[in-house]
C-alpha cells in the first residue's frame, strides 16, 4: 500500500462521540534503532506482542468546538502528553480530515506501573489509534477490519514508531523485509503463525524494574544520534541480514540460536548507544548483575532462559513455557529480584 491510500475521505459526518480502546506493548526481538523522515524505520524489527501490559483508553470527542486536547494519566491531568497528542493530531490530518474540528478529553490507565520505565507508548499510541479509527467509521463510513487495523496501525507509526507493532498479536513485523510477505515501512504485518513453531507460542516475558522513573536519555533523541554514528549503516544492514536466520529459528524452533540471537540484538541495540556522540548508557549496574547471572545459570542448567532489553535498564526475562519454567522462576526470585529496585517485576506472557 501507497500513503495515497491512507488519505482521509474529504466527506464526514462528526457528531460528539465517546469510544474506549486497548492496546498491548510489545517487546521487539530485531531491534528498530534508527529512522528518516516522517518515521519511516532505517531497518525491519520484529516484535512479541504482550498479553497483560496494556493501556486502556477512553476519547471523548466534542464536535464543532475549537480544536484542543486534555489528557488524564490514571485520573491526573498531564499537560505534557496532551501538548504532544495535539502535535501528533495536527500531524495526521491528512489521514483524518475531521480530526481537528473538535476538542478531545482523553483518559489512559496502564495496566502496569506508570513509573516502571515499560514502554508506554507503544501501547499508549496503539490505543490512541484504535479510538481514532473506531471515530472514523463512525463519521467517514466503516471499513474492512483488515484496512481499519492497517490504518490504526499506520497512525500509531506516526505517533511512536514501534507502536505500530502493539495492534497485533503474536509476532509482528514493521519494516519492508524480502523475507516477509507483505511487509512495508508504513505499518507492521501479522508474521504468519503457520510460520511458527509451537514452542514460540506460549513463552514468558518477566520484566525485572531495574531503575524506576525518567531515563537520561528519551528514545528520540536516541534514534536521532544513529544519524551521526559511523557505525550505523552496518548495524542497519546486520538487522536485515538477521531476518534470515530469525525466519529459519522461528520455524525450526532451535531455541540455542533463537537465544542467542536475541540476546545479541538487544546488546547491539545498546552497543550502539554506547558509540554514539555523545554517548550515553541506559543499563544499570543492576542490568549487568543480572545478564552475568542469566549466563550462569545457562552454563550451569542448561536452561532456555535469557534476555532482552529496550532502550532502558530494565531486563525482560524471556523463557519458554515448555516444563522447564517451573526452575527459571524459582531461580529469578531467589537471585534476580534482588537487583530490581524495589522487588519490581511484571511477569507477561505471550500467548497466540
Ligand atoms: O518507538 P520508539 O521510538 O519508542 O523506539 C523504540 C525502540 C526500541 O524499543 C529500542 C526497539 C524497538 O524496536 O521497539
Amino acid at each position: 500500500m501507497t500513503i495515497q491510500e491512507f488519505l482521509g475521505k474529504k466527506e464526514f459526518n462528526i457528531h460528539t462521540q465517546t469510544v474506549s480502546e486497548s492496546c498491548p506493548s510489545n517487546i521487539a526481538l530485531i531491534k528498530y534503532w534508527g529512522k528518516y523522515k516522517d518515521q519511516i524505520p532505517a531497518n525491519p524489527s520484529i516484535s512479541f506482542t504482550l498479553n497483560h501490559c496494556k493501556t486502556n483508553t477512553e476519547m471523548e470527542f466534542v464536535a464543532n468546538e475549537a480544536f484542543s486536547v486534555q489528557t488524564f494519566l490514571s485520573g491526573n491531568e498531564e499537560v505534557k502528553f496532551a501538548e504532544k497528542i495535539e502535535k501528533y493530531f495536527k500531524n495526521i490530518e491528512q489521514y483524518l480530515p475531521w480530526i481537528l474540528q473538535g476538542k478531545y478529553i482523553i483518559k489512559t490507565e496502564n495496566t502496569f506501573p506508570h513509573s516502571s520505565g515499560i514502554a508506554s507508548s507503544a501501547s499508549g499510541f496503539g490505543a490512541i489509534a484504535k479510538c481514532l479509527m473506531k471515530l472514523d467509521e463512525s463519521f467517514s463510513g466503516k471499513k474492512s477490519d483488515e484496512e481499519s487495523l492497517t490504518k490504526a496501525s499506520f497512525l500509531a507509526r506516526l505517533g511512536s514508531g514501534s507502536a505500530c507493532r502493539s495492534l497485533y498479536n503474536g509476532l509482528v513485523v514493521w519494516g519492508e523485509t524480502d523475507e516477509v510477505k507483505g511487509s512495508s515501512d508504513l505499518f507492521a504485518v501479522q508474521y504468519l503463525n503457520s510460520e511458527v513453531h509451537d514452542i514460540f507460542k506460549d513463552f514468558n516475558d518477566w520484566v525485572l524494574l531495574i531503575h524506576e522513573g525518567e531515563k537520561s536519555v528519551s528514545s528520540t533523541v536516541g534514534h536521532g544520534l544513529m544519524n551521526t554514528n559511523p557505525y550505523a549503516e552496518r548495524r542497519f544492514q546486520e538487522a536485515r541480514e538477521n531476518f534470515v536466520p530469525m525466519k529459519e529459528i522461528l520455524k525450526s524452533g532451535d531455541m540455542q540460536r533463537f537465544i542467542k540471537l536475541v540476546e545479541h540484538e538487544a546488546l547491539t541495540l545498546h552497543a550502539m548507544m554506547m558509540m554514539s556522540d555523545p554517548a550515553f548508557i541506559l543499563m544499570k549496574t543492576g542490568t549487568l548483575e543480572v545478564i552475568n547471572k542469566i549466563w550462569d545459570f545457562r552454563r550451569e542448567t542448561d536452561l532456555p532462559l535469557f534476555f532482552t532489553l529496550d532502550a532502558g535498564a530494565n531486563v525482560h526475562l524471556l523463557f519458554p513455557s515448555d516444563g522447564s519454567e517451573e526452575k527459571i522462576k524459582t531461580f529469578i526470585e531467589a537471585e534476580l529480584l534482588q537487583h530490581t529496585q524495589k522487588n519490581g517485576v511484571v511477569k507477561d506472557v505471550m500467548k497466540f
